[in-house]
């Protein structure tokens, strides 16, 4: 059996499987039961987060034969039902009434001609056919013009699903004759739970921390999370015996540079202990991860401090309930105020490296300065007096 990518032997063929998007699709489904389609549609939002997979089913609906037959399906299920011939022909991908049309590469006005003609034509079997323009935003301004007319005058069965990473890039006179829909980032947990079904279903045992670890790189992209799985799929099965997947493994795919390292950067300040912070920047420095991208997770393991600090909850910290209980314990050994110094003095840190060159002793010197900060400034003025709050930043950003 030839081998299938994740995202794509586990993309959604009804509504209901599309995560997170349920503003988009019950709207669909309500417009699909009171048979009020509009010709014009804009999908916007973050790369995999279901544009695609939504226009296709969506296209699926519109020519399924049980929706258009049978009124009590269609008012209690509206969904494609799978199982009539165009169904059947969408999902082998045989369907004429659905062209995908990619405007990254083929944004000329001759294309958009060639489109145009096409569209003339009603499906053949079916109702409607379904024209989804993908990176629509990637249409020079003639092609765009180009298309207007037939915005403007659609043919009764030619419904356009426009879908673009970046909606204000595509022109008023467009956008203001579609309905517009915007994708949502897909939530940590959503993301985590979908990889978890995935993985029961391919019998791969696997570690929850593990899976958020993914979810986490996958920033609100349920593809990204998906290609990940797959990488990681790939390497556990080289490396550990029995092909499960570990939190350790993900880590070291993925190049993460461990939680303790951030902790070791806080403790060596409320210890005031230059030796544990000169290991952490060794540490650093010898394992070749990037500095930068090193400042930008302590400033992030800064702002799990500060969050904790003020909702006195983990609740918004997306990491593992050990490493949440060891910022509850550590949220209490250090000032919001220092915090607030050290992030601010990592953020000038971060521009002033990018224009240095052998910049691993600067790195190695502000990690060591963070020490410094934290305790000059509590000792001169105490923290209890100078709650963070009240005192401006230092830097404007
Ligand atoms: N909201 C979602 N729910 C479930 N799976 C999703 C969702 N969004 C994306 N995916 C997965 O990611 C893959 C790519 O999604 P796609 O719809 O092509 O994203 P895009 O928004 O870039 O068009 C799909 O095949 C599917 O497996
Ligand atoms: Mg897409
Ligand atoms: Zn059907």
């Amino acid at each position: 059996m030839s081998y299938q990518v994740i995202a794509r032997k586990y993309r959604p063929a009804k509504f209901a499987d599309i995560t997170a998007q349920e503003h988009v699709t019950r709207t669909i489904q309500n417009s699909l039961r009171m048979g009020r389609l509009g010709h014009g549609y804009i999908f916007s939002g973050l790369r995999g987060v279901g544009k695609t997979t939504a226009a296709r089913v969506f296209a699926k609906a519109v020519n399924c034969q049980k929706m258009m037959e049978d009124p009590d399906y269609l008012q209690q299920v509206t969904e494609p039902c799978g199982e009539c011939e165009s169904c059947r022909d969408f999902d082998s991908g045989t369907s004429l009434n659905i062209s995908e049309f990619d405007a990254a590469s083929n944004n000329s006005v001759d294309d958009i001609r060639l489109l145009r003609e096409n569209v003339r034509y009603g499906p053949q079997k079916g109702k409607y056919r379904v024209y989804i323009i993908d990176e629509v935003h990637m249409l020079s301004i003639a092609a765009f013009n180009a298309f207007l007319k037939t915005l403007e005058e659609p043919p009764p069965h030619a419904i356009f699903i426009f879908a673009t990473t970046e909606l204000h890039k595509i022109p008023a006179t467009i956008a203001s004759r579609c309905q517009r829909f915007n994708f949502k980032r897909i939530p940590l947990e959503d993301i985590q739970q979908q990889l978890q079904l995935i993985c029961d279903a391919e019998h791969i045992k696997v570690d929850g921390d593990a899976l958020q670890l993914i979810g986490r790189k996958a920033q609100g992209s349920m593809r990204d999370a998906q290609s990940i799985l797959d990488q990681v799929i790939a390497f556990s099965s080289e490396n550990d015996h029995d092909g499960s997947i570990s939190y350790q493994g993900v880590a070291e795919l993925l190049n993460y540079i461990d939680d303790d390292q951030m902790f070791a950067v806080t403790d060596a300040v409320t210890e005031r202990n230059p030796a544990k912070m000169l290991d952490v920047a060794q540490f650093v420095i010898r394992n070749g991860y990037d500095e930068q991208d090193f400042l930008e997770k302590l400033i992030e393991h800064l702002r799990n401090l500060l969050v904790v600090q003020n909702l006195s909850s983990t609740r918004l910290i997306e990491r593992p309930d050990a490493i949440r209980d060891r910022y509850q314990q550590d949220a209490a050994n250090i000032s919001p105020f220092s915090v607030m110094q050290m992030v601010d003095f990592l953020l000038l840190t971060q521009k002033e490296l990018k224009f240095q060159f052998e910049y691993q002793f600067r790195f190695e010197l502000a990690l060591l300065k963070l020490i410094d900060i934290v305790h000059s400034v509590s000792s001169s003025t105490p923290m209890m007096e100078q709650p963070a709050q009240k005192k401006k930043p230092l830097t404007s950003y």
